[in-house]
Formats: C-alpha cells, sequence, structure tokens
C-alpha cells in the first residue's frame, strides 16, 4: 500500500489554519483597495529568464532554490515555479503596455510562491506573500507610503508592531564603487572568510554583509557601509524617506548593512522582524525600490517600489504572541428534526433561511434527536430548529442552545425572527 505525504517542505493548510489564512488575505485585500491598489494575477510559474534577469543569477533565490520545471522535449523553453512575485509582476507591465496606463500603477496579489530551500520552522518550500507594487513612482514619499502601510497590516492582522530596519543601498551611481570597497575590505581578510563566502565573493560580494555566519558577523561590524558613500542623488532620497516616516510617526531603525537578497534593489530596502527576533527564518516581510528593474525585463525605464508579506510568518508570529488567529465560522442555528428520516423537510428549511442571508446548518444524519442537538451544542450554534409533526400547522420549535428554553415559531417568521436575533449578540 503506497503512502503518500505532501511533499518536503510544504503542508496542508488545514481549516483551523486555512482560515486564518483566509482572515489575512481579506485584511490584504481590503487594505490594497483602502490604499488604492488593484488585484492582478499572473502565472503561478513563468519563462526561467524572468527570475534569472529580473531577480539575478548569482542570488540563492535563483541558484540554488529554483523549482525549475522539467523541460519537455521539442518546447524551446524552460519554466520555474515564481519564487516571488514582483519579476512576473513586471513581466506584465511590460507585456500589456502598462506604460501608457495613467502612472503610477498600483498592483497587488497575495498567493503561493516556491523556493527549495531547506525546510525548517517558519521556511517553507511553499509559502503565501501578500504583494504590493507600485510602477512609475520615484519616491521618496511613496517608499514611506508602503512602509506605513505593512505596518497597517500587521496591526489589523492583531499582531505587536515589528521592528522595522530600513537602509539604503544606492543606485549604479554609487554602489558599483562601494562593492568595490567591499570587495577589497573581503579579500584583505580572505583567510577569514568561510568557504561558501569566499566563492560568493566573486559573484556577489554583498551577500556577504548579511551572512549570519559567525565568522561573518564578527567580521562584518568593521566592514565598510554604503551610508557614507551614498551619491548626492540616493543621499538626498534616502533623508526625505526618512523625513516622510517621521511625519508619518513610524518607529524604524537605519541599519547601515542591511542588504536583501534579491538583486532589482536600488535604494530604499527595508525588512520587518517580529520584536527582537531579527533572524532570516523570522523576517515577517521585506521590499523596496526596483528602478531599473522594467529596463532590464525589456520595458522602458520606469521607477518601481513593493514589498512582500509572508502570510505564513504573520500567523506563526500571531501564534508566538498568544493572539487569536483563527475565528472558525460557526453557524447561528442548526436545522434538526425529531423523525431522523424526515430529511427533506430540514434540508428545505436550511436552504430557505441560506437564501435569506442567514448562517445555517442542516443536520441530515438519520440519528436521535438528542444526537443532532448535542453535535449543535458542540459546534457552537446559538439555536436550533427543531421539525416535526408541528410543520403541518406551519410551525417549528425555536430552541435557545444555551438558555435550554424553547418555544413554537410559525415557519414564516422565522427567517426574520432569526436575523434579529444574529444581530444581537
Ligand atoms: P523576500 O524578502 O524574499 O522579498 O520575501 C518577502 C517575505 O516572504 C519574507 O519577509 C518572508 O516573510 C516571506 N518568505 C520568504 N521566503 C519564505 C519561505 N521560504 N518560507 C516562508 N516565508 C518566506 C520578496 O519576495 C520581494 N518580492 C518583495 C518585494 C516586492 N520587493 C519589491 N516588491
Amino acid at each position: 500500500m503506497p503512502s503518500f505525504r505532501a511533499p518536503r517542505g510544504t503542508r496542508d493548510l488545514l481549516p483551523p489554519e486555512r482560515t486564518a489564512f483566509v482572515r489575512l488575505e481579506r485584511i490584504a485585500a481590503e487594505l490594497a483597495a483602502r490604499y488604492g491598489f488593484r488585484p492582478i494575477e499572473t502565472p503561478l510559474f513563468e519563462q526561467t529568464g524572468v527570475f534569472e534577469r529580473g531577480v539575478g543569477e548569482a542570488t540563492d533565490v535563483v541558484e540554488k532554490e529554483l523549482f525549475r520545471l522539467a523541460p519537455r522535449s521539442g518546447e524551446g523553453e524552460t519554466w520555474a515555479l515564481r519564487p516571488e512575485p514582483t519579476a512576473g509582476l513586471v513581466r506584465a507591465y511590460v507585456q500589456h503596455g502598462m506604460q501608457t496606463w495613467p502612472q503610477p500603477v498600483r498592483l497587488t496579489t497575495t498567493g503561493p510562491m516556491f523556493r527549495y530551500d531547506r525546510p525548517q520552522a517558519g521556511r517553507y518550500r511553499q509559502f503565501w506573500q501578500f504583494d504590493v507594487e507600485v510602477f512609475g513612482d520615484p519616491g521618496p514619499a511613496v517608499d514611506a507610503e508602503l512602509i506605513e502601510l505593512a505596518f497597517r497590516f500587521y496591526a489589523e492582522a492583531g499582531l505587536n508592531p515589528p521592528d522595522a530596519y530600513v537602509n539604503s543601498i544606492g543606485d549604479e551611481a554609487c554602489r558599483p564603487a562601494y562593492v568595490e570597497a567591499l570587495a577589497a575590505f573581503y579579500r584583505a581578510r580572505i583567510h577569514r572568510l568561510p568557504a561558501l563566502e569566499r566563492q560568493r565573493l566573486e559573484r556577489n560580494p554583498l551577500r556577504l554583509l548579511d551572512s549570519k555566519e559567525p565568522a561573518m558577523v564578527e567580521l562584518n561590524a568593521d566592514a565598510p557601509t554604503i551610508t557614507d558613500r551614498l551619491c548626492a542623488e540616493c543621499a538626498a532620497h534616502f533623508g526625505e524617506v526618512r523625513a516622510h516616516l517621521d511625519a508619518l510617526g513610524i518607529r524604524y531603525v537605519v541599519d547601515a548593512r542591511l542588504v536583501r537578497g534579491l538583486d532589482y534593489y536600488v535604494r530604499t530596502a527595508w525588512e520587518f522582524f517580529p520584536v527582537g527576533a531579527r533572524g532570516t527564518q523570522s523576517a515577517l516581510g521585506g521590499g523596496g525600490r526596483y528602478d531599473g528593474l522594467v529596463e532590464r525585463l525589456g520595458g522602458r525605464p520606469t521607477p518601481g517600489i513593493g514589498f512582500g508579506i509572508g502570510l505564513d510568518r504573520v500567523v506563526l508570529a500571531l501564534e508566538a504572541q498568544g493572539a487569536d488567529s483563527v475565528t472558525e465560522p460557526v453557524p447561528l442555528a442548526v436545522v434538526v428534526g425529531a423523525e431522523p428520516g424526515a430529511t427533506a423537510a430540514r434540508l428545505r428549511i436550511a436552504t430557505e433561511l441560506r437564501a435569506g442571508g442567514l448562517s445555517v446548518r442542516a443536520d441530515l444524519a438519520q440519528r436521535k434527536l438528542g444526537r443532532q442537538l448535542e453535535a449543535a451544542v458542540r459546534e457552537g450554534a446559538r439555536f436550533a430548529v427543531i421539525v416535526g409533526d408541528e410543520l403541518a400547522d406551519g410551525l417549528v420549535q425555536l430552541r435557545d442552545l444555551g438558555a435550554a428554553s424553547q418555544k413554537p415559531v410559525p415557519l414564516a417568521d422565522l427567517p426574520a425572527l432569526l436575523r434579529r436575533k444574529a444581530t444581537v449578540a
């Protein structure tokens, strides 16, 4: 007998957990609409080049973690599951000529992402992100607006305000010289670099800066930072982003060593962590500006900025702080029957009540009335509608399950009566 399991690093979201996600997705959709973002959906897989060019070939996400789909013989194209949504949204922006739409274009999407990473707590091979992107706005005000939006999402989700780390990582004018200075710093200390970091040094020196290797953490304390090497434009931009954040009353820490794992970022970059719990597996979200990306994927030069919030991590953080992340729906009433065989009337009455907007379950089981009532109490329903012989006279018994009292009610009055009771907590 085969015994199948969900693939390693993935999990089934069973009803209580899925309900927690649905709640977050609803908050995300509602907030995004309030901030003027329009929903968009792109495929879960793209031509591999979208990620190689978009996210960058020398990133962990593409080099090690990309889920490449096995090519079919005869097909020239290769595909990969999306490790993140930004590159695909930029591809869509270019493909559909969104440069000709009124700018800025504000888009949002929420859905599963795939990274073939070593699974551990909070790090999955399939995880969910709430993502927003703004095309055609060079900032700096929108940079602060997005950070504020992320804070509001966490607040509405019920999370304690997370720690926000913000940095400017420069642009093509100032970053190359900085990366060179950084590489020179590491080369001068090459004997202290772990093997993996030595390899990375030649391909992507910036990645060494946020290495979690203890040897690197120590070394990085003395590494040159970009902050005092920003060009005048980047320094001015960052100064204004901070001024906007301050004006909005946002609390954040400037972290001169914050670099992000994806290659497309320029200037403003940020990350959120649960209070006092900074670590790679606990980031609650991150984002930044990617002004060169639209061009890199074949479009006209267009500024871009956005963020992704990891919904799995938000659910974990809510649990860790003891917040109730799940409120499963409970029916207001259960329609039960004294005659186990007579299910048709129960189904019909439940159907009419649902058509009237009420949340109702029909007990369609062939079991004793006592059992049906017990089940209704167990699931937290407030009322039972008991269908019996009086139905011939147009009557049912309405039982208040909390008070354990009941009275006959004309069937015709039932929807209005229950609706009134539903509004009284
Ligand atoms: P990211 O920092 O790679 O950015 O991912 C954003 C968030 O997704 C992380 O902060 C984390 O909460 C969650 N996340 C990432 N990997 C995993 C995983 N393996 N398991 C569970 N959660 C995970 C991006 O993806 C960018 N596209 C964000 C962005 C949008 N930048 C500009 N626009």
